[in-house]
């Protein structure tokens, strides 16, 4: 079957603000997704303007990592068309943003990798609250696109796998509006309400000390790998024996201990996004038969 996917997208939304804290419908998601496509766009489009491919190649990258970025930043750009053309007049326009991480090409294309895993796992989280079928296509279709911008950066550029483990991360709205909040320094007062919130930042250090704004009292770090998530007490503002799984995975801090209930309702700060990269070149972790 062939079908415009714009035109599909355009049959079934509407141009209504309403209150935050209700259902979420498929024009929350579209904007919701373009909110993160307006990130990502600009993200790109900046720091490429910045770092030339003589920055580049002086950080150590080959040629072709540079030109094949500006690859990856088109897509970002077309994505941001092909929501924006499907919402119309509902489009969210572009926000300002400061990556203030970001200082040259190596941090760049570090910030690149978490952005697109950050961006597979609204993609995912998302899939499960959309309506109509043929959006999950069209979602479906830019997040198997953002798993390999993903899986680029890890493999290629960094040598590493271009995986996490077996299975990808799903993260709630608002789980992925707080990772993407850090980055949005003030948005069109005309954009639309989306119905997230921004969770208190969250961080744990390796000896388990937790940082953030939000009490810990009474609260577990609940650590999400994949469809797997593990529960921890907090105690004195620390947590003791995390887990560190390979690739990337997310800690959020909960008031749930069980681990199937975790869900924006409950989490109080966070996502921290942890990173272990699997060194295959020691064979760590050694294979277990
Ligand atoms: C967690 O919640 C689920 C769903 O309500 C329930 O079936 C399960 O028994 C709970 N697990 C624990 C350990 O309480």
């Amino acid at each position: 079957m062939k079908y415009s996917a714009a035109a599909v997208l355009l049959a079934a939304t509407a141009a209504v603000a309403l209150p935050a804290k209700r259902a979420i419908s498929d024009t929350d998601i579209l904007q919701y997704a373009l909110t993160l496509e307006h990130l990502e766009d600009y993200f790109y489009h900046n720091f490429l303007d910045q770092f030339d491919q003589a920055a580049f190649m002086a950080a150590g990258y080959p040629d072709w990592v540079r030109n094949r970025v500006e690859n990856i930043a088109q897509h970002e750009a077309q994505h941001v068309a092909l929501l924006s053309g499907a919402l119309g007049s509902a489009a969210t326009q572009p926000c300002t943003y400061a990556f203030p991480g970001v200082t040259d090409p190596v941090s760049f294309m570090a910030t690149a990798t978490l952005i697109e895993n950050v961006g597979v796992s609204a993609y995912l989280g998302a899939a499960s609250s959309i309506t109509e079928a043929a959006y999950v296509t069209v979602a479906g279709s830019i997040l198997t696109t953002e798993a390999r911008h993903q899986g680029w950066f890890s493999s290629s550029v960094d040598m590493g796998p271009g995986w996490s483990g077996p299975e990808d991360t799903p993260l709630d709205f608002s789980e992925v509006y707080s990772i993407a909040s850090a980055f949005i320094t003030s948005c069109p007062s005309s954009n639309p309400t989306l119905p997230v919130q921004a969770f208190p930042a969250l961080s744990i250090a390796a000896d388990g000390t937790i940082t953030t704004t939000a009490s810990t009292d009474g609260t577990y770090v609940q650590v999400i790998a994949g469809l797997i998530t593990d529960t921890f007490p907090v105690s004195g503002g620390k947590v003791a024996n995390l887990p560190a799984p390979q690739g990337i995975s997310y800690a959020v801090l909960t008031t749930q201990s069980n681990t199937t209930l975790v869900s924006d309702e409950n989490i109080v700060a966070g996502p921290f996004i942890m990173n272990n990269p699997f060194l295959s070149k020691f064979a760590n972790p050694a294979p277990s038969f």
